[in-house]
């Protein structure tokens, strides 16, 4: 099967996994970490069609997002295998997915494939898309936007979308692994600053 009907498959199978998907890792999300990693494996001299299609499938066997991922990894295998007939071409995709998640430990993928699934992954989280999904999520999960500290500790809340910049987007421009992703998010960051700046000048003239 050529490269191009490979991943015109993944790309059907991943539509029908994620189209309807709320929390921002929808079908869009893999397409845009699919293409950024491409184009990144380009400049950074790791095979290009590894990395997009790891970056089609990162999400698949993601343990936030299957209620059963050892099922989902074998299902992911069975697309692969009827995909794709050389055994180490499918490990060199399987090895590029593991261990980019940022959640639980930072972990950084062995080979530079991974690392560079990872990095658009991040890049994916962060900028103007990443504003829009943190609140995406924000509101599927029930957060509020943000929350002025207060003495009254019924009004407190920590668990806000804006919070979360601080726990995990503005933090993630030192945790890429290659030097084309980091200049990306350099541009993402300053984004995010110049619209939390925003945000708390609207937000304080309301008072
Ligand atoms: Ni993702």
């Amino acid at each position: 099967m050529t490269h191009e009907k490979v991943l015109r498959e993944i790309r059907s199978f991943i539509y029908e996994r994620f189209q309807g998907e709320p929390t921002g890792h929808d079908y869009w999300h893999m397409e845009r970490v699919a293409n950024v990693a491409k184009g990144i494996a380009k400049k950074e001299g790791g095979d290009p069609f590894v990395a997009e299609v790891a970056g089609w499938l990162h999400d698949v066997a993601d343990a936030k997002l299957v209620d059963n991922q050892a099922n989902a990894v074998k299902e992911q295998k069975r697309l692969l295998e009827s995909l794709i007939e050389s055994k180490d071409l499918i490990l060199s995709i399987e090895s590029a997915m593991k261990d980019i998640s940022f959640r639980g430990k930072h972990k950084t993928p062995e080979t530079l494939e991974g690392k560079i699934v990872q990095d658009a992954d991040r890049l994916d989280a962060i900028g103007a898309i990443g504003i829009a999904r943190t609140f995406a999520y924000g509101g599927k999960a029930g957060q509020l936007i943000h929350s002025t500290p207060t003495e009254d500790e019924k009004m407190k809340d920590n668990n806000t979308s804006i919070q979360h910049f601080y726990d995990k987007l503005l933090l993630l421009k030192d945790l890429m692994n290659t030097e084309t992703a980091r200049n990306m998010a350099q541009e993402r960051h300053e984004f995010m600053q110049r619209f939390l700046e925003e945000f708390y000048s609207e937000w304080g003239s309301s008072n």
